[in-house]
């Protein structure tokens, strides 16, 4: 059982599939490990590090690929990068799979069993392995630091014999698992935190962690949670209510981070650019929904907008990418927990159990098709 961690190629991504720890569970589990030259570096770990814990190094992807079962990766494959791929190899990343055809016929032609993590289904069994959760709840975190560097005042509330510095106010917009710890850590940090989400388990969550809860609490809102616990889309109605409810309060905020998504839509404009025109010179917007088409009018992915009223708008891309080293090592944990469930550690050989549900809900490809209900030409 050989499994491969290549080095990832695009230029933005910073994370690695494994790390030191999960290598050497790996190999206790009988497995051996090659990891590329250099792919842990910009999570700072090193070539020697990976070594010392039972891998060997690949000095070329197609080296570390070479007969590899399992490869093991932060982002889908490219189609050169699936030449070096045995058929029948697993492949296990964030796979991004919605409009990427082209992609997911590659890897069927390329013969691999395609997993893509994001898929996995948020039950109590596979909580380890929740790649969304892990990664989301980094950039929620980092979403209030790169708003804090952005700001040019301090956050919390500062009595000095030079005067007295006012603790910033934080508003938090959509409040799944980055709004949670967004919201915790600028309240650590001192901030005056509020809140919005139209689920509405989400207002007893943020009044635990001692922020305020603010939202049109409709008969529309009562619902607005599916049985999977995510968020629908809103009627025109009930967002002309929402902005109305926060346009006036953002225009009195210093910082606003919103994270708000629908699985499988665009993102939810919450930030019109008139309400980016009504904040203060200086305020800062940190939209951590911008690679779905952005929570705010007038944020660009990838950029730190100035607009002409002296706003910021924070558009990071892979924010969970901005910590590299924490992100990588909650990453490779998920992807070690998945594995592990399709070994067979008697035996200590590779025995995917293709019924499983994980299994079932994760896997895009298989034997030369593209098997995903998801995927499924309609009829
Ligand atoms: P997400 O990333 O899909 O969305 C982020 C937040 O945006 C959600 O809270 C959503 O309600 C909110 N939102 C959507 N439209 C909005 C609008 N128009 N205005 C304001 N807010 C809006 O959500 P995420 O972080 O993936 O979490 C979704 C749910 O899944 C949560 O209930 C979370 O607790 C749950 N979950 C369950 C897990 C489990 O293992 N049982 C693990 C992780 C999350």
């Amino acid at each position: 059982m050989r499994i491969a961690v290549p080095a990832e190629a695009q230029g933005t991504e910073t994370r690695v599939a494994a790390t030191p720890e999960t290598v050497k569970k790996f190999i206790a589990l009988g497995a051996s490990v090659v990891v590329e030259k250099g792919a842990g570096l910009t999570s700072g770990i090193s070539d020697a590090d990976f070594e010392a814990a039972g891998a060997s190094i690949g000095k070329n992807a197609k080296e570390t690929a070479k007969d590899a079962d399992i490869i093991l990766r932060v982002r889908r494959p490219s189609e050169a990068d699936l030449k070096a791929f045995k058929s029948g190899a697993l492949v296990i990343a964030t796979m991004d799979p919605y409009g990427q055809e082209a992609a997911l016929a590659a890897m069927a032609k390329a013969g691999v069993a395609a997993f893509a993590m994001e898929f996995m289904p948020r039950i109590t069994r596979a909580q380890v392995m929740d790649v969304l959760s892990s990664q989301a709840n980094l950039a929620g975190y980092r979403a209030v630091v790169d708003a804090a560097a952005e700001y040019g005042r301090a956050l919390p509330m500062m009595m000095t014999a030079a005067g007295t510095v006012p603790a910033a106010r934080i508003f938090i917009m959509g409040v799944g698992v980055a709004g949670l710890q967004a919201i915790a850590t600028a309240r650590r940090i001192g901030a005056v935190v509020t809140a919005t989400d139209v689920r509405p388990a989400t207002k007893e969550q943020v009044e635990s962690l001692g922020a305020k809860f603010l939202a049109v609490e409709d008969d529309e809102f009562k619902q607005a949670q599916t049985a999977g616990g995510y968020a629908k889309e809103m009627s025109k109605e009930y967002q002309a209510k929402q902005a109305e409810l926060t346009a006036s309060h953002i225009a009195k905020q210093d910082i606003v981070i919103t994270t708000a998504l629908i699985p499988g839509r665009a993102a939810p404009r919450l930030i019109t650019s008139d309400m980016v025109m009504s904040m203060k010179a200086g305020s800062v917007i940190v939209d951590l929904a911008v690679e779905r088409g952005g929570n705010c009018e007038l944020a660009k992915p990838g950029e730190v907008v100035v607009t002409s009223n002296g706003v910021k708008i924070v558009g990071h891309l892979n924010v969970a990418g901005r910590l590299p080293a924490t992100a990588s090592q909650l990453y490779a944990k998920n992807l070690f927990a998945f594995v592990e469930t399709m070994i067979d550690k008697k035996e200590k050989t590779l025995r995917p159990n293709w019924d499983d549900e994980l299994v079932k809900a994760t896997l895009l490809t298989r034997d030369g098709a593209v098997v995903h209900p998801n995927f499924q030409p309609k009829a």
